[in-house]
């Protein structure tokens, strides 16, 4: 049955949009009122294809009747049940398919809500767990400049968004940045990783020797960085950073938000690029982006460090509300199983070669200095207008609004992560209307 909702709601005032200019949209509203596999419907009837599977989330389409249903009968069977002290099936079952799928050496879930949850949560984790190997000096997060690990105060910490930083006041203490892997003078329009900066991880060692490794606890990086705009890692640069935080007894946490659940064309990026982390961050495509629900992956030898004290004591003090809910868990099994069941990770992998092609076409055009691509990622960075700083990119998306197609827009670059059941056709249309789009572009 059709839902019976006022397309646009008269007034606009009361809902404050996170990351939104709220007063351009209110303006001249954009609503999505349906969606169906790669297309939304707009308030005005027209249908647009999704270029950007929502936020880097609904990485299987939209409205898939596996997952629609699943959620429909959990939420009329048990709704709820209390995370802390007792449990149900589903969260269970979820965690061992989760397991499944990801990289060797990998054991455990701890479910969180969000990609910031699963962010907050494994540097808690991380500095916890050296104090419960009796190493409770080791408190120190090294982020990375340009990464993004959502909103909460340990992630914009260790995170190197500029905007998303400033006015927060003193964030984290301790925390150290990496530089990031941007460098458009030797890398610009790559293909897949870039070749020059492998060299970058080494500044580990230089955040290593002005702190001594013995104040360290973990290093968060994202494998591929989608937020602050496509950043790529050198060819070579993640097994680097694995080898030097394994010789200091740093963990590294791979923020693998957007890359987790098939966006490269393998389970994880972990597997991607053939690197294991300590623990890695989810959320997003767990649940294909349709009921809020993260996690939080770790090795055995995180997790049984906890596993120690009396039995009947409480191991880990931390934990959500909602932290495994039913119908989150619900919704996640029937992801993995259209995963699964349409190999939807080995299909991104065999369209990718299709789509670098199809993106890197656009060099040329007015405007690109730069074309970027990974799996099912990729992104065009526009010179900007001179004093107006990412005025050419929203005027780009505003257009591609009106043509038809949906992408994203950081700074002045656009970014792209189609949901992995899109054709080959529907990419040459994607990548046509923006050709068209950039043409027109002032
Ligand atoms: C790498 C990464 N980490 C964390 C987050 C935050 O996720 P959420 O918006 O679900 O809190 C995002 C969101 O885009 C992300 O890309």
């Amino acid at each position: 049955m059709a839902l019976d909702r006022k397309a646009t709601p008269n007034d606009l005032n009361a809902f404050w949009m996170p990351f939104t200019a709220n007063r351009q949209f209110k303006k001249n509203p954009r609503m999505f009122v349906a969606a169906r596999d790669m297309h939304y419907t707009t308030s005005d009837g027209r249908q647009v294809l999704d270029g950007t599977a929502g936020l880097w989330c609904c990485n299987a389409g939209h409205c898939r009747p596996r997952i629609t249903e699943a959620i429909q009968r959990q939420a009329a069977e048990l709704d709820y049940a209390p995370a802390f002290q007792m449990g149900h099936p589903v969260a269970f079952e979820l965690a061992n398919r989760i397991i499944e799928i990801a990289p060797r050496g990998i054991e455990h879930v701890f479910y969180t809500n969000s990609g910031s949850e699963s962010v907050e949560t494994a540097l808690k984790l991380a500095i916890a767990w050296h104090r419960a190997r009796g190493e409770g000096a080791r408190t120190r997060l090294i982020g990375r400049e340009r990464g993004y690990h959502g909103v909460n105060f340990g992630g914009i910490s260790v995170g190197g968004i500029v905007n998303n930083r400033k006015v927060f006041g003193t964030l984290l203490g301790g925390v150290d940045h990496l530089p990031h892997t941007h460098l458009p003078a030797v890398n610009a329009f790559s293909k897949g990783q870039p070749e020059n900066g492998a060299n970058l991880a080494d500044e580990l060692e230089r955040i290593v020797a002005l702190h001594g490794a013995e104040t360290i606890a973990a290093v968060i990086v994202e494998p591929v960085a989608g937020s602050t705009g496509v950043i790529l890692p050198p060819k070579g640069y993640l097994e680097k950073l694995r080898a030097i935080t394994k010789k200091h007894g740093i963990l590294l946490i791979f923020d693998e938000v957007i890359t987790g659940f098939g966006r490269l064309g393998a389970p994880f990026g972990s597997q991607y690029f053939d690197v294991l982390p300590d623990m890695m961050t989810t959320a997003k495509g767990l649940t294909n982006g349709v009921i809020p629900m993260g996690a939080v992956l770790t090795t055995a030898e995180v997790h049984d460090a906890f596993m120690t004290g009396p039995e009947h004591m409480i191991e880990l003090f931390h934990g959500y509300t909602y932290s495994g809910n039913p119908i989150a868990s619900a919704a996640g099994i029937a992801t993995l199983e259209t995963y699964r069941e349409e190999a939807l990770f080995e299909r991104a992998a065999a369209i990718a070669p299709y789509w670098e092609e199809a993106l890197h076409a656009l060099k040329g055009l007015p405007h690109v200095i730069d074309i970027r691509n990974m799996g099912l990622i990729g992104a065009v960075e526009l010179d900007p207008i001179a004093g107006e700083p990412t005025k050419r990119a929203f005027n780009a998306f505003l257009a591609a609004y009106d043509k038809g197609i949906l992408i994203r827009t950081t700074g002045d670059i656009i970014a792209m992560s189609p949901p992995l059941i899109i054709e080959k056709p529907q990419i040459d249309e994607l990548i046509g209307t923006l050709a068209g789009v950039l043409k027109t572009l002032a």
